[in-house]
């Protein structure tokens, strides 16, 4: 019997989680410099939280949500998105409670059954922000502005920001009203799922892949001629603060979000050259969903991306992510009383931080070298029988292929050699 990975996900394999290492650390620095702590929520919750928050006839919830009932007949839901569950755990753990706003981040899987393709998978893994607790228009920016300056800190070039506003709950209506009305005399030319969307969720439409839907959409009415003047304010304050902040935008009337709990302010970052999955992050503002699960009403803006379509990107775009780490040091001992000599100081080396390898089943000079070589080791240690007696050693430049033999004392020297 072989075994197979679940179609949709992928093992990160050692000669990758470098590029993994590197982007997350990223997010997590420029993160807390925006002054963001980290939450975790756990990856399964009453499949309800998403009912309630996504919405039933959204796709995620309806097509790709994996449910299971556990033993008590108790129905839950791997995680598809991660802004519901921190939602629920502000509420839960009254995270309102001593300061006004919560600047929240977090990393990690979420679940959606979708049909794979490249940058689309089964597990991904989501980098997001929740900022709760205010409907300033500044928070609208900062948290723009951390998704925009970590996809440019990376390396990344053909970004786009697209925004929009899809108004609060009374705007929305209006508009679905309107849409509504558009749409209605061309019902025949629309297809079966459009026809639902038409009395569920209108603006569901204007996001539809079908090329006769699409056609017609192209002239449906604006989401931002239906914003009442507050909408429209904050809409405008947004991108006063935005442009002030340096982040460049295009704004994109047809931005439509496939979660339901979006108000206000819309956003996602594309990346041009990535085919079919080219949206790298997207969020907004949700200010009915804390209300929505069972709490007072409270504002927040989010956004998420996943981690795989940057990477993604950064493969398109040539940008590298530095190389992959190779040991500072191999150490080459030839002969019991040099491998005996070396091996304290091998665990005194990496405790220094020095990467350091040693391969005690190569015994010949020749295997061990060839093992540093394979290994793309920066310096050989070498140790013989007459750096035994001598009390010395010789560092190879694996590079140069230059040789110095130094002593063991001060072995403070020999850690400061190797680190620069
Ligand atoms: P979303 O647009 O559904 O929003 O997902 C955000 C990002 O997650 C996408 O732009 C994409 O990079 C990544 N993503 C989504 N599905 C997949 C998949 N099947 N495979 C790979 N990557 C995927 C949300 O999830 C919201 N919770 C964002 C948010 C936070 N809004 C407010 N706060």
């Amino acid at each position: 019997m072989k075994y197979q990975i679940p179609r949709g996900t992928y093992d990160i394999l050692p000669e990758q989680s470098y590029k993994w290492q590197k982007i997350i650390t990223a997010f997590r620095e420029l993160a807390a410099a925006y002054g963001y702590e980290e939450i975790s929520t756990p990856i399964f919750e009453q499949a309800a939280l998403f009912e309630r928050s996504s919405g039933e006839t959204s796709d995620v919830v309806k097509k790709e949500m994996y449910r299971f009932t556990d033993q008590k007949g108790r129905e839950f839901a791997l995680r598809p998105e991660g802004t519901a569950p921190v939602a629920r755990a502000y509420l839960e753990n009254h995270l309102d409670i001593g300061s006004a706003v919560r600047k929240l981040y977090y990393i990690g899987p979420m679940f959606r059954y979708d049909r794979p393709q490249a940058g689309r998978y089964r597990q991904f893994y989501q980098y997001g922000i929740e900022f709760i607790g205010s409907n300033h228009p500044f928070y609208d920016a900062e948290v723009i502005s951390i998704l925009w300056w970590y996809l440019k800190s990376l390396g990344l070039t053909k970004l786009r920001l697209e925004l929009n506003s899809v108004g609060c709950a009374a705007c929305a209506k209006d508009y679905d009203k309107a849409l509504q009305d558009f749409f209605r005399p061309h019902v025949d030319e629309l297809c079966p799922d459009c026809k639902l969307r038409l009395e569920l969720k209108p603006r569901r439409l204007l996001d539809c892949k079908v090329k006769s839907c699409k056609e017609i959409a192209q002239s449906a009415p604006s989401q931002l001629d239906y914003l009442d003047e507050s909408c429209r304010d904050h809409f405008a304050s947004t991108q006063k603060m935005l442009e002030l902040m340096n982040v460049p935008f295009t704004i994109n009337p047809r931005i439509v979000r496939g979660l339901d709990y979006y108000t206000n302010t819309a956003f996602e970052v594309i990346y041009e050259d990535l085919g079919a999955q080219n949206s790298l992050a997207g969020g907004g503002r949700y200010n009915g969903l804390l209300e929505q699960i069972g709490g007072k009403s409270i504002p927040a803006i989010g956004f998420a991306g996943g981690f795989e379509r940057i990477l993604l990107a950064l493969e398109e775009g040539k940008a590298t992510l530095g190389q992959e780490p190779v040991p500072d040091v191999f150490v080459v001992a030839l002969g019991n009383p040099a491998r005996d000599l070396i091996l304290p100081y091998i665990n005194e080396l990496r405790r220094a931080g020095i990467r350091t390898e040693y391969d005690p089943d190569k015994n010949s000079f020749k295997a061990q070298l060839k093992a540093a070589d394979n290994r793309k080791a920066r310096f050989a240690l070498i140790v013989g029988e007459d750096e035994v007696a001598g009390r010395r050693f010789v560092l190879k430049n694996l590079r140069s292929k230059e040789q110095q033999i130094l002593p063991w004392e001060p072995f403070g020297d020999i850690v400061t050699f190797l680190r620069t």
